[in-house]
């Protein structure tokens, strides 16, 4: 069966930003000629003092270094709101939906219509209260917050005064908390009494002073009221958001930050270790989230644009808040889920705000596949030009599904491949350049170098399957994991000398498509969450019941991934059922729930050489139900570890 290809739709050819030529042209001068491509395009964003040198990058060990735009200063909450204040001050920045609908007699929450000016004033605001709690340039300042308005208020807000923000998404543990606000340092919270999600409250103040139990070094906690339940409250320490803020003064000069100085830092899992926290500065971030997000969305101002992912991931970063604030854009925030009160509630929002632009994740998707066509249909989405993905691969029937149900088979599809690391996007189609084939992330944007190698570092050329990395720096690239910059240079170039690599599995086919299959390293993709199978381990070694835990990928219909655990147990332990649930528990209390494993398999043993390392080749056979091939198992110090492995395992 050949690969389904839809061509660039003729209005989209005619009236997109860029067409195929236009494509192609642009993405020749920025792999050659690099420096003149991005002096050119520098200039979208307002600079307080314009940058002369453009790039100064090096993969190599004995001259690492990423910089761009190193001599320019500039401040990223203008560029956000200052420039638009003429322009569009009365344009709409944010379109905030609440979890739960306004119901048929008038109850329930009224959505909220934030402008830029009004933004401007709150961002202000925010900012000045900040200051006056002492938060300086370069510290960092850690949010813990449901999809608010105010979340992006105080991201905004630091980077007005050159805070770094450390944003933790609102679904983890309170442990983890506590080890992304150690780890860098911050000494102030931002947080609220509750979250809501699908209809459920979310304790996020008491995950807060639980967290802080093992902080000491916390002394400030501003906390805005979304429910309003009466949660605990530190005096001297804990701030109440709305009367503090309502204090400052709503002028706020921004502060001159240099291109390199950090805007955030965002915790991600890898294959070892604890999460890394990614590091992005401010003028190559800036420069990337605005452009990716003005082409890969062929966005103009006025459109009304909805990324349905949270601020606690990257995507929520880039294509939420900074990418289409620099653009000037009407960003729509959600705070509930896809399947609440129902499945209808994506497609209603889109009617309720005419949705132009509809960006979310795969996972979300095949699980609204699920429910049947009629939570779609009965919606109009005749508002809807352009669909996009993100996150993980989506599977064909997904895109079709998206494409034919959702976009009425009048809306092409961005399948847009790029992770935490690399600020926006990298492998995208643009909708009025590229013909797409369901599955795969297309070409490379402007100024990506992507390459296949083999294992041992060999370049691929032509249609082959490889390990995927990038050969050139882009803008947008993380600059350091925070507080260990060897570990940055080793994560990431050490693999392949000179290039940088993604972690990423990819197949290139003979048009130069790329399809990425997934991760060839010890991190696994749930429901487009990166989990590293490491930190789900040492979760579950640190019960007492537990003697020793792997942790594999396998497949699942509605996460992409799911976490199949193999646990042994402490000698006098007799694993059960109850134990299995105790477990589950567990891992939800040390990370949340997005760690929640699908399998746990208890076994009297792993499957380790005589060197004893676990061979984690055959428990991911296991985890993926391909077991009729292990390969070579001569090499174990206990063959028959894999004979029980395989008798009780969970497909
Ligand atoms: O494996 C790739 C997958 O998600 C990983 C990055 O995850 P994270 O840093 O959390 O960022 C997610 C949001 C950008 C990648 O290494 N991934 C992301 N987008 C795609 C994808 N896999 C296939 N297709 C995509 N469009």
């Amino acid at each position: 069966m050949g690969e389904a290809v839809y061509p660039v739709p003729s209005e989209w050819a005619q009236n997109a930003l860029v067409d195929a030529a236009g494509y192609d042209e642009m993405y020749r001068q920025s792999v050659e000629n690099p420096e003149a491509f991005w002096a050119e395009h520098g200039q979208r964003l307002d600079w307080i003092k314009p940058f002369t040198k453009v790039k100064n990058t090096s993969f190599d060990e004995a001259d690492f270094g990423i910089r761009w735009f190193e001599d320019g200063t500039l401040n990223l909450s203008a560029n956000c709101l200052d420039r638009h204040l003429a322009t569009r001050g009365d344009a709409i920045a944010i379109l905030w939906e609440p979890d739960g609908p306004m119901k048929a007699d008038g109850g329930g929450e009224p959505h909220r219509e934030i402008t830029y000016r009004q933004l401007h004033e709150d961002v202000c605001r925010f900012a000045n209260l900040l200051k006056a709690k002492g938060v300086q340039k370069g510290e960092r300042v850690t949010i813990y917050l449901p999809m608010v308005p105010e979340a992006a208020v105080a991201m905004l807000a630091c980077a007005r005064i050159g805070a770094i923000h450390s944003i933790v998404f609102a679904g983890f543990s309170p442990d983890a908390l506590a080890g992304r606000i150690t780890d860098c340092d911050s000494r102030i919270v931002l947080t609220s009494d509750e979250g809501l999600r699908g209809g459920k409250k979310v304790p996020l103040k008491a995950n807060v002073d639980e967290a802080l139990k093992q902080c000491p070094g916390v002394d400030t906690v501003i906390m805005l009221r979304r429910t309003g339940a009466d949660v605990g409250f530190v005096e001297g320490r804990d701030v109440d958001w709305a009367s503090a803020a309502a204090q400052q003064s709503a002028d706020c000069a921004p502060e001159e930050i240099g291109a390199e100085d950090p805007l955030f830092i965002l915790y991600t899992s890898g294959s070892t270790g604890k999460p890394k926290g990614v590091l992005h500065t401010t003028g190559g971030y800036a420069v990337w989230a605005s452009m990716t997000h003005q082409y890969v969305f062929d966005y103009r101002p006025g459109q009304i644009y909805w990324c349905a992912a949270d601020i606690g991931w990257v995507t929520g970063h880039s294509y939420v808040v900074y990418g289409p604030l620099m653009n000037g854009a009407t960003t729509v925030m959600f705070e509930g889920v896809p399947n609440f009160p129902d499945a209808s509630r994506f497609w209603q929002v889109v009617d309720k705000f005419k949705v132009e632009i509809f960006y979310g994740a795969p996972t979300a998707l095949r699980a609204l596949m699920r429910e049947g066509d009629d939570w779609v249909t009965k919606t109009s989405r005749a508002s809807l030009r352009l669909l996009g993905s993100v996150g993980e691969p989506i599977n064909p029937e997904a895109w079709e599904w998206y494409h034919k149900v959702v976009g009425d088979s009048r809306c092409p599809i961005v399948d847009t491949w790029w992770q935490t690391e690399t600020g926006g996007a990298m492998i995208t189609p643009l909708p009025g350049a590229t013909p797409l084939k369901p599955g795969s992330a297309s070409r490379p944007f402007f100024g990506v170098k992507p390459a296949l190698l083999d294992n041992d570092g060999a370049l691929l050329e032509g249609a082959t399957d490889g390990c995927l990395v990038i050969t050139d720096s882009w803008p947008g690239q993380m600059r350091s994991v925070w507080g260990d910059h060897e570990r940055f240079f080793q994560t990431y170039f050490s693999t392949f000398k000179g290039m940088y690599f993604t972690g990423d599995g990819c197949r290139r086919d003979e048009d130069g498509y790329y399809w990425i299959t997934g991760r060839i390293d010890d991190v696994i993709n749930v429901s487009g969450h990166r989990m590293g199978t490491a930190e789900i381990e040492s979760a579950l070694v640190a019960h007492s019941k537990v003697a020793e835990a792997a942790v594999v990928g396998m497949p699942h219909d509605i996460k992409g991934q799911g976490i199949y655990a193999f646990v042994t147990c402490n000698v006098e332990v007799e694993p059960d059922e109850a134990l299995r649930r105790e477990l589950v528990a567990w891992v939800r209390h040390e990370i949340g729930p997005i760690a929640t494993p699908d399998v746990i398999q208890f076994a009297p043993g792993l499957p380790k050489t005589r060197s004893g390392k676990i061979m984690r080749r055959i428990l991911r056979k296991i985890g993926e139900n391909d077991v009729s091939n292990l390969g070579d198992t001569s090499t174990l110090a206990d063959p028959s570890v894999v004979d029980h492995l395989l008798k009780y395992r969970a497909f």
